[in-house]
Parts: structure tokens; sequence; C-alpha cells
């Protein structure tokens, strides 16, 4: 019979499985599901290449047993929070990280201190109310930027030196900005024009009190660092997702530019290494990607990636197919992943 229940999307299998299937993966770190008690927490930002829309698919490939989770591209964390609100991480460790310091800023800023941030991104939403393009501009120009810049100086990871007045002001400018893109100039200044939205959500109290709280668990880490660090200490039975920016199926069909330097072919190649040696390692991982020729050379008609157990599936997905993001229709997708499909 279905599973009716709130967490039908997975099969029953995902949710409570069998004991015995992994041998390898100590008994503490067996998935036990347990509804969530509050609100879930969701994604608190807009992000290109959010994979919200594709949460049904990856659920396939979401392994019955496994150690600690990890998503090394976060954007907004959209499988992560997936799977959290069903309880599939409760025990486990879970490691977030992305190279675009901002972000893992404003994702630590929520964590430390979500009433600064919503006290400072409710006075933002007012002012917005009162004049929409006057508070954008001047909110990037005259305070975000120069704040950035303040800790850019400072070198490192600065992602640490982000504050609640920095993460609202970012949580608000990806609310109201076109598209909700983050785009650096080449002096590495914040430079997208404001969206043109009738009514904005920018202040979701409650989802960034929730955020906090599930990111404040014990075992959650969420650090800048880029995506080859999960090599060092990845152990056979965790689960990886890469969710890297996808390789671009035609000249202007993709962004792929979240930080200065974009994701070139030579990174689709670098990442396709780390990819191989983890499932050699004995880690179960899944990549979503676009059909782009190199990405079929690098996986799908791959010897090296095959031997390694990766098999590359095709899905459809509905995604902004136009430059405006205005037009949306069904894309072919890759999921690749050495986790056998539970259709
Ligand atoms: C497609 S988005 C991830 C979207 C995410 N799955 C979601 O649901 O929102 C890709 C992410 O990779 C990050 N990124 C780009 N290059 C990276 C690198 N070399 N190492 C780590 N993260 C990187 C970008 O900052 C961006 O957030």
């Amino acid at each position: 019979m279905a599973d009716t229940t709130e967490r039908g999307r997975y099969p029953l299998s995902v949710l409570s499985f069998a004991p015995d299937d992994m041998p390898n993966v100590p008994a503490r770190s067996r998935v036990t599901v347990s509804p969530p008690s509050s609100p879930p927490a969701r994604p608190f930002l807009k992000w290109a290449g959010g994979k919200r829309q594709l949460l049904p698919q990856l659920g396939r490939f979401v392994p019955q047993s496994f150690g600690a989770y990890c998503e090394p591209f976060l954007g907004s964390g959209a499988l992560y929070f997936d799977l959290e609100s069903r309880g599939c991480l409760e025990g486990r460790r879970a490691v977030l990280m992305d190279n675009n310091p901002d972000l893992i800023g404003a994702w630590l800023a929520i964590r430390q201190d979500p009433e600064a941030v919503i006290r400072a991104l409710r006075r933002l939403a007012t002012a917005h109310r009162a004049d929409a393009k006057t508070t954008y501009y001047r909110v990037r120009d005259e305070r975000f930027n120069p704040a950035r810049a303040d800790l850019l100086e400072r070198g490192g990871r600065w992602s640490e030196g982000y504050n609640a007045s920095l993460a609202a002001m970012f949580v608000y400018l990806n609310r109201t900005g076109f598209n909700g893109l983050f785009r650096l100039n080449n002096a590495g200044r914040f430079n997208v024009p404001v969206g043109r939205y009738a009514n904005p959500r920018i202040c979701d109290a409650p989802n960034l009190r929730a955020v906090s709280t599930v990111l404040s668990r014990p075992g959650v880490e969420v650090r800048e660092d880029r995506f080859e660090s999960v090599c060092e200490w990845a152990m056979p039975g965790d689960f990886i997702y890469f969710d890297p920016p996808y390789a671009p199926t035609s000249a202007t069909a993709s962004f792929t530019a979240y930080t200065p330097g974009g994701f070139d072919v030579d990174a689709q190649r670098r990442l396709q290494m780390v990819v191989v040696e983890l499932a050699r390692r004995g880690c179960h991982v899944l990549l979503s990607n676009s059909t782009a020729p190199e990405i079929t050379a690098l996986y799908a008609d791959n010897v090296v990636a095959r031997a390694a157990g990766l098999r590359a599936v095709r899905v459809s997905a509905r995604r902004a197919i136009n430059s405006r993001g205005g037009s949306r229709g069904a894309v072919d997708e890759y999921l690749i992943s050495n986790v056998p499909s539970q259709d």
C-alpha cells in the first residue's frame, strides 16, 4: 500500500531501512526517522540552480543507510533541508560547505543570532515597503559593499566575520534583487540590480528561527571551503551530494559565475576525479549536472567512472530556459550516482 504520510515522497525503505544491508556502517549511523516537532526549516534564499523542483528525483538516490551527510555545493541547501525535515539526518554529522564567503557568512550568522538578523531584516523590510528602489540601491552601494570591503581586507576565510547586519542585508538583497542572483563585478562588488516584485517576502522570522535551531544541532558543520576538501575526511558509508554549477549546454544557457572564476571545464574534471575517488572509497555519491557533452564524456561514457560504480540517469526538470528567467520549460539533467535508484 502506498505511504500516504507527510514523508511519503521517499520510498518507505529510505525512511526505515533494513539494518544489515551495510555491514560497514556502524549501528549509530543508521537512519532513524522521527517526525519534526515544530515547522520544518526551509531554504531561506532563492539560489540560482536551487534544487527544490528536483527533490522527488533526488530522493530516489538517497541511500537506505549512511554515515555522515555532506553537501559541498550548499547554495540554499534544498536537499539538506528536505532530508533534515524528514528526520533522515537525526543523530548524524552533516557537513555543509560552499566556497562563497557571503553565502556561508549568512548561514553562520543566522545560526549564531537569528533574532539579531530578524530585527535587522524587519527594518530593511519596512524601508523597502516605503521606497523599494531607493532602499535597495542605498543598501547595496552604501552599506553592503563597503561592509564587505572591510571584511575582504582581512583576507582568509572571512565568512566567519559576517555579522547579523551583513547577513540581513545579504538576505534582503537576495529576496529583492533581480532573480535572487549573487553576482560580483571585476572589482569584487555585488552589482545585481533591483528586481521587480510587487510584495517580496523579506523577513520570514519563524523560518529563520527554525533554520538556526537545526543548524545548532550537535554534528552540524557549516563552513567556507572548496569542494575538494571533502576528500580529506569522507569515510566509507558517508553520503555526499554534489550540486556544482552546471556545465553550460550552450554559450548562454547556464549561469555558472557564482563566484569570481566561475566553474569551468577544468573544475568539472577535478570534480569528476573527486567523485570517482569517493565512490572507490565506498562513499555513497550523488551528483546533479547538465547533459552537456563534457559531462556525458566525464561520466556516462567514461570507463573509469563506470568502473567506480557510477551510473548516469537522465531526468526531466523544470528550469528557467532563457536569460531573463521568465520563461520555464522541461530540460534534461543528469543524476549520477553509485546508489541504486529506488523506483
Ligand atoms: C547549483 S548551486 C547549488 C544549489 C543548491 N543545491 C541549492 O539547492 O540551492 C552551486 C553552488 O556551488 C558553489 N561553488 C562554486 N564553485 C565552488 C567550489 N569550487 N567549491 C565549493 N563550492 C562552489 C556556488 O557558490 C553555489 O552556491
